[in-house]
């Protein structure tokens, strides 16, 4: 059964291929068409750990695609009334797909490994899939292209940064971490990614001002990430010379663009002038996290209809 947990669980064809139907059907909801791809399809969102952007994104996007979603809070007991077993086997009587947000990667694996249903990682401490999805659907937008561009990601090598560092890979383009020492991205997976995509390029500049000089693309993420928050004052210490301000802005390129997943920490790791600057796309960023994720359903639910109506996979 196929699921999402990572970006790992797909092939370089089938990241193009959603990415591209997100696309089509992108420009086809600006033209005022919502086609029924998805009809009765039924959606749940069960998550451990708040979220604005990934479930309204997939609520809203399964609507539009004539299906209907399920959102399923602490009440449902997930791993706390029955066995993970019961749980999802049960599940998988009711709905088509879910979405999970996890406190640990290891409960959605878990939830995924009975087959009962197609599960979508909507973000672990390991990853968040969904995510990259939009942000390289932010960078195509913008540049028309995504091949070689320059990603830097400035801030912690947390789930954002892998995730992002493993996308980059499988699209060829190249991808820099400039973070403290010990907020590097975990050894396993990056070995993991250089295992799948040899010729990877990803590479770490401790020094923010260098890591930009050449980018396209300059990303950053909340310097404390949900579940961290015992740590927030050594991180904020950790992290002063990793601020997103004018200051690094200006060690740019003019035409590198301004991406954050968001939600923001103004004032942290980025501030309100760069946020809000004409560089910043990081609104049209969490727009794209519903096509980009319709996209994503619709390769997973209904195959035949990429193949019958995106006959261009230019992406
Ligand atoms: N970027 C992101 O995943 O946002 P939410 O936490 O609001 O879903
Ligand atoms: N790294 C952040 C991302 C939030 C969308 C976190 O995990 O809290």
């Amino acid at each position: 059964m196929q699921h999402l947990l990572s970006l790992f669980d797909l092939s370089t064809g089938d990241l193009r291929s959603l990415l591209a139907t997100a696309n089509v059907l992108k420009t086809r909801l600006a033209a005022g068409d919502r086609p029924p791809v998805l009809e009765r399809r039924v959606l749940a969102l069960l998550f451990e750990k708040p979220s604005l952007r990934t479930r309204v994104s997939f609520e809203t996007g399964i609507a539009q695609l004539g299906g209907s979603s399920l959102f399923l809070g602490d009440d449902v007991g997930w791993g706390k009334r029955e066995s993970p077993s019961d749980f999802t086997q049960v599940l998988g009587q009711f709905v088509d797909a879910v979405v999970c947000r996890a406190k640990s990667h290891a409960k959605v694996e878990q939830l995924a490994s009975y087959n009962s249903l197609p599960v979508i990682n909507g973000l672990t401490d390991l990853c968040h899939p969904c995510q990259a999805l939009a942000d390289v659907m932010t960078v195509h937008g913008a540049f028309g292209t995504v091949a070689d561009k320059h990603l830097v990601f400035v801030g912690d090598g947390n789930n954002v940064a892998q995730s992002l560092a493993l996308v980059c890979a499988m699209l060829d383009m190249r991808f820099t971490l400039s973070c403290p020492a010990e907020y590097e991205m975990d050894q396993a997976w990056i070995d993991k990614v250089f295992e799948k995509y040899p010729t990877a390029k990803i590479s770490t500049v401790s020094d923010a001002r260098t890591a930009v000089a050449d980018a396209d693309a300059i990303y950053t993420d909340v310097w404390t990430s949900m579940g961290q928050e015992a740590e927030m004052a050594e991180r904020r210490k950790a992290f002063s010379d990793f601020q997103v301000n004018s200051q690094l802005m200006s060690a740019a390129p003019q035409h590198a663009r301004v991406l954050h997943c968001l939600p923001a920490v103004r004032g942290e790791e980025i501030t309100d002038d760069v946020i809000d600057s004409d560089q910043s796309d990081v609104i049209v960023q969490a727009g794209n996290r519903m096509h980009a994720q319709k996209g994503l359903l619709v390769w997973l639910l209904n195959r035949p209809w990429i193949e019958q109506n995106v006959t261009d996979s230019a992406f």
